[in-house]
C-alpha cells in the first residue's frame, strides 16, 4: 500500500462533494462573497435552473489579479485575518467554494477592484483555461457553466431544471431577507422573477419575500433574553400555511436550517395550530459570536448554541408573549373566495340556493313568499330574535352586539364598523382553554365529582399511558384511576367543562399523550391536554344560544388571549366591514 499526497484537482474535487450538491449550494456561495465584498447589488441569471449557467453579478470591493489567483487555491481567505473563527462576521470564512466549484465546472470570474483594472480567470473543470484583462465596472463576475458535467454520480442526481429552479429562488430569497439593505435581482432563462429594492426596513423586505399580505397578519417580536436578542416577525395563527416551507430563520444574520429553532417554533404556536398546520416567519436571533458555532456544517446551515435552553426559551418566550399581545386580533377579513360567494337574485334568481350561499328574500322571511317556497325543501335555520335597545356604550365592543344565530352555529353580531359573524364552538373552545389556562397558572383546576363513577373501556397500552400521568390529569381537574387491565374508572371531570361525555373525553386524552408524550416537555403537554379537554367541553355547533349567552360569549372573547383563532388555528371571527357591505350592494 502506498500513500500518497492527492492532487491539488482531486482535493478540490472531494471537497466540492461537501460545499456545491446542486446548483442552488454553489449560488449560495456566489452570492454570499457578494455579500462579504460590501455589495450595495446583488444580480444574479441562471439558465435552466442553474444547470446550465449561474452567474452572480456584484458591485463590491473586487479584487487583483494577484488576489484573484490565490481566492481559487483552496483554504485562500481574505476573512480570517486572526485565528478566532468565533469573531467571524462575514458569511464565508473556509476558503473552499471557489476552488471546489472551479473544479466541477466551467468557471469564468472576472473582477475589478475600486480604482485598479479589471482581470480574468477562466477555468475548466480544475485546471487554468485562460486568463487576461477584462473590462467590467467595479465589482465582481463569477460565471459557473454546466456544473457537474464531468462528474456523472453528481449530474445523475440533479432534480428537475424546475426544482433546481425553485432551490436556487429560495436561496436568494434568504439571503435578500438577512440583508435588506442590499438590492437583489433574480433572471431565470432571461425572465425577472425576483427584484428587491436596495434600503428596505427589515418586516417591508421579509413580506415582499414571503407574502405582501403577511404585512397585515403578522407582529413585530423584539424579545430580550440575556445577551440573546429575537427580532423578526411572526404571522397570526389565522395565516398560518400547509407546510412549514415559509419558516426563515436567521442566526447573526446568517440564513439557518436548524431543528431546535424549528422545535421551538412548533412549541411556540402549538395549542394555536392544528398538527398540518404551520406559521409563516422569519426570526432573526443575534448574539454573541462565542455564544454559537457557525462552523458545524461545511454548508454552514446548521448552527450550535452554547447554550440550547436559554434560545429555546427566548423563542418559545417572544413568540408567546407576542401571541398573547394580539390579543382577540385573527385574520380579519373573509377570504375572498368566500366573499366571492355572497350571492345577488341576478336574472335567474328562482329562490333561496340551498348550497350555502347567502341569497336575499324580497320582504322580511316571517310574510315572504320565498319563504313558504323554501319551507318545501327544509325548515329555515337562521334565527333572529327582536332587536334589542343597543346596550350601554355598544360601541365600544369591537365584536358588536349579538343580533341571532345561523345554522345553530354561527353567531350574527353588529359592529360599529360591520358585520361579525362568530363560530359559537370554535370561540368557546378557545374560551374554555384559556379558563383552563387560567385556572393551572393560579393552582389547580377545580374538580366535579361524577353522580357515578363511569368505567370507561381502553385497550392496555391506552390505559397504561393514562396511568403514568394520573398527577398531572388530577391537577388538570380530571380524577382517574386504574379498573382492571383494559379500563379507567373516571370520579370526577373539570368543573369547568360541565358535564361532557368522560368515555370520549378519557379516550381522547389517551391518544394524545401517546402523540405527544415524547415529544413535549410537561407543562407543553398539559397545554396539550388542556385543549383536548376544552374541545369537548365547549359549546356544540347545532346548540341554539339566548341573545344574552351569545351577547356573554362575545364579551368574554374580547378579553381573553388568542380568542381570535381556536386551538387549531381557525378563525373564530370574521367581519364584513360596512364598505364591504356596500360594495356588495353597488352602492360604491
Ligand atoms: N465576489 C467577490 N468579491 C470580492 N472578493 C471575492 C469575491 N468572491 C470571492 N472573493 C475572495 O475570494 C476568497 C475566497 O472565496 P471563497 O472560496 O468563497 O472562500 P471564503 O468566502 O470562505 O473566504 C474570499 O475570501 C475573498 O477574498
Ligand atoms: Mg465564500
Amino acid at each position: 500500500m502506498m500513500i500518497r499526497r492527492l492532487p491539488g484537482h482531486l482535493v478540490n474535487r472531494i471537497a466540492a462533494g461537501e460545499v456545491v450538491e446542486r446548483p442552488a449550494s454553489a449560488l449560495k456561495e456566489l452570492v454570499e462573497n457578494a455579500i462579504d465584498a460590501g455589495a450595495t447589488r446583488i444580480h444574479v441569471a441562471l439558465s435552466l435552473g442553474g444547470t446550465r449557467a449561474i452567474e452572480v453579478t456584484d458591485d463590491g470591493c473586487g479584487m487583483g489579479p494577484v488576489d484573484m489567483a490565490l481566492a481559487l487555491e483552496r483554504h485562500a481567505t481574505s476573512k480570517l485575518p486572526g485565528e478566532a473563527i468565533e469573531e467571524v462576521t462575514t458569511l464565508g470564512f473556509r476558503g473552499e467554494a471557489l476552488p471546489s466549484i472551479a473544479s466541477v465546472s466551467t468557471f469564468i470570474i472576472e473582477s475589478r477592484p475600486a480604482g485598479g483594472d479589471g482581470w480574468s480567470r477562466r477555468i475548466k473543470f480544475g485546471t487554468l483555461a485562460s486568463e487576461g484583462p477584462a473590462a467590467l465596472p467595479p465589482g465582481t463576475r463569477v460565471r459557473v457553466e454546466d456544473l457537474f458535467a464531468r462528474v456523472p454520480a453528481r449530474r445523475k442526481f440533479l432534480r428537475s431544471e424546475r426544482s433546481e429552479y425553485a432551490a436556487c429562488l429560495e436561496v436568494v430569497k434568504r439571503l435578500a431577507m438577512a440583508r435588506p439593505e442590499i438590492g437583489f435581482s433574480l433572471d431565470h432563462d432571461g425572465r425577472r422573477t425576483l427584484f428587491v429594492q436596495p434600503g428596505e426596513s427589515r418586516p417591508a423586505r421579509v413580506a415582499a419575500l414571503i407574502d405582501r399580505g403577511l404585512a397585515d397578519h403578522a407582529i413585530a417580536l423584539d424579545h430580550v433574553r440575556g445577551n440573546a436578542r429575537l427580532g423578526g416577525i411572526a404571522g397570526l395563527p389565522t395565516f398560518s400555511r400547509g407546510v412549514a416551507d415559509h419558516q426563515y430563520l436567521f442566526v447573526n444574520g446568517r440564513p439557518v436550517k436548524d431543528r431546535l429553532l424549528i422545535g421551538a417554533v412548533r412549541a411556540a404556536y402549538h395549542d394555536l395550530l392544528a398538527r398540518d398546520r404551520h406559521p409563516v416567519l422569519a426570526l432573526f436571533i443575534d448574539l454573541p459570536g462565542d455564544e454559537v458555532d457557525v462552523n458545524v456544517h461545511p454548508a454552514k446551515t446548521e448552527v450550535r448554541f452554547r447554550d440550547p435552553a436559554q434560545i429555546r426559551g427566548m423563542i418559545v418566550g417572544g413568540l408567546r408573549q407576542a401571541l398573547d399581545a394580539a390579543g382577540h386580533r385573527s385574520a380579519p377579513r373573509p377570504s375572498a373566495a368566500a366573499l366571492g360567494n355572497w350571492q345577488g337574485p341576478g336574472d335567474n334568481f328562482r329562490g333561496p340556493a340551498i348550497g350555502g350561499s347567502w341569497s336575499m328574500p324580497a320582504q322580511s322571511p316571517a310574510q315572504s313568499s320565498v319563504f313558504e317556497h323554501q319551507r318545501d325543501w327544509a325548515e329555515p335555520s337562521a334565527r333572529a330574535e327582536a332587536m334589542t335597545a343597543e346596550p350601554e356604550g355598544s360601541d365600544l365592543f369591537p365584536l358588536g352586539v349579538a343580533r341571532g344565530q345561523v345554522a345553530a352555529t354561527y353567531i350574527v353580531a353588529e359592529a360599529k364598523d360591520g358585520l361579525v359573524l362568530v363560530d359559537q364552538h370554535a370561540a368557546h373552545e378557545r374560551l374554555v382553554l384559556e379558563r383552563m389556562r387560567a385556572a393551572l397558572a393560579g393552582g389547580a383546576v377545580a374538580r366535579q365529582a361524577l353522580l357515578l363513577p363511569e368505567v370507561v373501556e381502553l385497550d392496555e397500552p391506552a390505559c397504561n399511558r393514562l396511568e403514568d400521568h394520573l398527577p398531572e390529569l388530577l391537577e388538570m381537574g380530571l380524577e382517574i384511576e386504574r379498573f382492571g387491565p383494559r379500563a379507567m374508572l373516571v370520579r370526577a371531570t373539570p368543573a369547568l367543562l360541565g358535564a361532557g361525555d368522560p368515555k370520549a373525553l378519557v379516550a381522547d386524552l389517551a391518544d394524545d399523550i401517546a402523540a405527544f408524550d415524547s415529544a413535549l416537555g410537561l407543562k407543553e403537554r398539559l397545554d396539550h391536554v388542556a385543549a383536548t379537554m376544552a374541545c369537548h367541553g365547549s359549546v356544540r355547533a347545532g346548540r341554539i344560544l339566548s341573545v344574552t349567552e351569545m351577547n356573554a360569549l362575545l364579551r368574554e372573547m374580547e378579553v381573553t388571549p388568542h380568542s381570535g383563532q381556536c386551538n387549531h388555528g381557525r378563525p373564530t371571527w370574521v367581519k364584513l366591514a360596512h364598505g364591504d357591505i356596500e360594495k356588495l350592494f353597488g352602492r360604491k
